[in-house]
């Protein structure tokens, strides 16, 4: 049987309005009440039930979670990172897939308003600030996830993907590559922006390396097959010896278009790295090096950073949590 808030106050000699005081406004309790208090749920075990408590205010016990594209594992992992953390408190999500399309992020942006969730989790599909600052102002704080908005007043959890562009390209320099392609598109998306502005800087630096810029449309295995298939149509002379794709479901429709339907040998030939290191980049047929992102951790911590801002919105917290992306070598850039 869970510990009450009533039996706190009978264990401490208070009434129940005291022990809610002690949990929500602590300043308005005399300092010996509020030892008391904190002693008998020391001593009784009692957890506090944030679910009820966020009932009890009107709202729903869920969080909204929009990502751009549901049907890529990485922002699969992200969302089973913020159950995980959400459930810690009784809590579901909703997710919502906006497939990069700015109106139908904001249908679902509406349909969370409404069904009063506890907070919306957003990667956005563009920078357009007002629409976040909308939620904010109805009373739902917003975190963002995978993205961050510099100067803006909003919470996020992101990954460093200039330097994860950086390390990419810096890799396939290291291995001897020179004559290297960026793979990617469209440049709206901040994401796959940075990780160009990386791969451009270890360029930069690198005298006799060239980077050509191959646009696609959207990031599905699909344009990464139709990518490589134009590289494979070239004169030998006329191709790159490296690839980066924006982010591993390019790399492996390029890596089915290489070595599928061309004599192109990975890595021998053109060497290729993707970017997210979702589960199948270790099982194509020739294992892709990638650049790590820590979905699940961001997920988690995405929903921990919401609760926190929720509970204490002027509390001395990191409300932009920046994780470093991890160069992972297999063997279509090694060998
Ligand atoms: O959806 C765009 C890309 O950005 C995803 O593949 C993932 O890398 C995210 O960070």
């Amino acid at each position: 049987m869970a510990v009450s808030v009533r039996d706190v106050a009978v264990a401490a000699s208070v009434s129940v309005g005291t022990v809610s005081n002690v949990l929500n406004r602590r300043d308005k309790v005399a300092t010996e009440t509020v030892t008391r208090v904190l002693a008998a749920i020391e001593e009784l075990g009692f957890v506090r039930n944030d679910a009820a408590r966020q009932l009890r205010a009107g709202r729903s016990r869920s969080i909204g979670l929009v990502v751009l594209d549901a049907g890529n594992p990485f922002f699969a992992d992200v969302a089973r990172g913020a159950e995980a953390r959400a459930e810690e408190d009784r809590l579901s999500v909703l997710l919502g897939n906006s497939d990069d399309d700015p109106l139908r992020e904001d249908r679902y942006l509406d349909l969370f308003r409404e069904q009063r969730v506890n907070g919306v989790l957003i990667s956005p599909a563009s920078d357009d600030v007002d629409k976040l600052e909308r939620v904010k102002n109805a009373g739902i704080p917003v975190v963002l996830v995978d993205h961050e908005l510099p100067g803006s007043r909003f919470c996020s959890v992101s990954v460093d993907d200039v330097e994860g562009g950086y390390l990419a390209v810096r890799h396939l320099i290291d291995i001897g590559r020179r004559r290297i392609a960026f793979i990617g598109g469209p440049s709206s998306i901040a994401q796959v922006a940075n990780r160009l502005r990386g791969a451009r800087r270890a360029v930069d630096e690198t005298p006799d390396a060239a980077l050509e810029l191959i646009e696609i449309p959207a990031l599905t295995v699909l344009n990464g097959r139709t990518a490589g298939e134009e590289i494979v149509r070239r004169e030998p002379s006329q191709r790159p010896d490296a690839l980066f794709a924006a982010n591993d479901l390019l790399a492996v429709g390029v890596l089915q278009a290489l070595t599928m339907f061309s004599t192109v040998r990975v890595p021998e030939d053109i060497a290729l790295i993707g970017y997210d290191d979702i589960d199948f980049a270790a099982a194509t047929v020739v294992p892709l090096s990638s650049i790590r992102q820590p979905a699940r951790l961001i997920g988690h911590t995405a929903v921990d950073l919401l609760l926190r801002f929720i509970d204490d919105p002027d509390g001395d917290y990191e409300r932009n949590v920046r994780f470093q992306p991890e160069l992972v070598i297999r063997q279509s850039t090694s060998g």
